[in-house]
């Protein structure tokens, strides 16, 4: 049959269909909903800047390896991004790097959850006390942030984008832990607030967006290049505002959320014979996960290959299948387009491997028992040979 399963999101939810349900790090973080998750973030680093004003080039801590978006939202508020090699066959970084890279003129470390696999906040906490710094935790493809469960993080994000756990075709937050939001009104002051109004224009978007999300318009729009389906592209941060976002739409949003089947657990399963030929399922053992749920669904499923031919040959047996299997963001960020220029050439040479050895597999809703048995197929086929 003619049509591909999309690699990632979920339907945007009704609006008002559930209402009052408490959010999980309501004790610990105040909530101040934000345009996007890079948004949310420069907010969080214009916090972090704002609490050590005697530092006139700030700096700000992330991985060597991750979405673009960190550099344009750190890029935004004037500080410059400083990166961090990962841990070997790990999206996490090396803490023993970032203790390396720090310097007086650093203001925060940001420890971001991939996929939905929890950074190693307990550890990046502790590097950030001992040194006064800021954690912020970016957990725009995780839900509910690690933080929740334990408020390691001073400052925590989420966005609301396509392709996230909570798809509301856009928006974000900044979760502030209570004991600073004092001392961080000024900054949110300055951002103005816009209103998310869900009439009936948003109410026919959402409806077109659910649909396109089917298989044949997904392998039709795929096919589209000036859509740029997959891309990772660098782009810079122009403005940033608060949003009011109704209560009742995220409520449906974490309702639908929670009633996700949990999909990676069927892959855990489907996949364990290929470990033993060299392949790696991320997030299967808990050392790689500190914080969250483990019984919470995943963005995407990850799985290092051995090499990047084996990597290759898998995606394009994959997507020859009518599966969108992706090789995520494919390079590391000094290797993105535009991105180049606003950093310093360093070897990163843990990223390097992860990004050409990544693939991940779709884990949302529509995926059928039949999906992952044929992924399973095809990727141990690979894998045995
Ligand atoms: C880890 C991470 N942080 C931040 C963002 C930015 O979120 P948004 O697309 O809502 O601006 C993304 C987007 O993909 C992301 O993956």
């Amino acid at each position: 049959m003619l049509g591909k399963l999309r690699p990632v999101g979920s339907r945007v939810p009704r609006p008002g269909c559930s209402a009052g349900v408490k959010l999980s790090w309501e004790d610990h973080y105040r909530t101040e909903f934000t345009g996007s998750g890079t948004e949310a973030l420069s907010i969080a680093v214009a916090i972090a800047m704002a609490h050590r004003p005697e530092v006139r080039e700030p700096e700000v801590i992330i991985p060597a390896y991750g979405c673009p978006d960190l550099i344009s939202a750190i890029l935004a508020q004037g500080a410059k991004p400083v990166l961090v090699d990962l841990l070997p066959e790990s999206p996490c970084m090396n803490d023993a790097q970032v203790r390396d890279v720090i310097t007086t003129e650093t203001v925060a470390v940001v420890g971001v959850d991939f996929l939905g696999i929890s950074e190693r906040l307990d550890v990046l906490s502790q590097v950030c006390r001992d040194r006064n710094l800021f954690l912020i935790e970016d957990s725009a493809q995780s839900f509910p942030p690690a933080s929740s469960d334990r408020p390691l993080a001073d400052l925590v994000v989420l966005s609301f984008g396509r392709g996230k756990p909570i798809n509301l075709m856009g928006g974000g937050a900044l979760l502030i832990r209570r004991e600073i939001v004092d001392r961080s009104l000024a900054v949110l002051g300055r951002y103005p607030l816009s209103e998310v109004v869900t009439g009936l224009s948003w109410k026919l978007k959402r409806s077109v967006f659910n649909l396109l999300m089917a298989r044949l318009p997904f392998f039709i729009l795929e096919k589209m290049p000036f859509l740029g389906i997959g891309e990772t592209r660098f782009r810079k941060l122009k403005t940033i505002s608060r949003l009011e976002l109704p209560e009742a739409l995220l409520s449906s949003a974490i309702f639908e959320f929670g009633a996700r089947p949990l999909i990676h657990k069927l892959y855990d399963r489907e996949l364990q014979s290929i470990e033993v030929f060299g392949w790696k399922l991320l997030g299967k053992r808990k050392s790689e996960s500190t914080g969250g749920d483990p019984d919470t669904p995943r963005l995407r499923y990850a799985v290092l290959a051995p090499d990047k031919e084996l990597r290759d040959q898998a995606l394009r047996s994959l997507n020859r299948s009518g599966i969108a299997a992706s090789a995520f963001y494919d390079k590391t960020l000094p290797h993105i387009e535009g991105v180049e220029e606003a950093l310093k050439e360093k070897p990163f040479p843990c990223a390097d491997d992860f990004a050409s050895r990544l693939m991940t597999l779709p884990c949302h809703e529509d995926v059928k028992e039949s999906d992952i048995s044929l992924i399973a197929n095809i990727i141990r086929g690979i894998a045995q040979n």
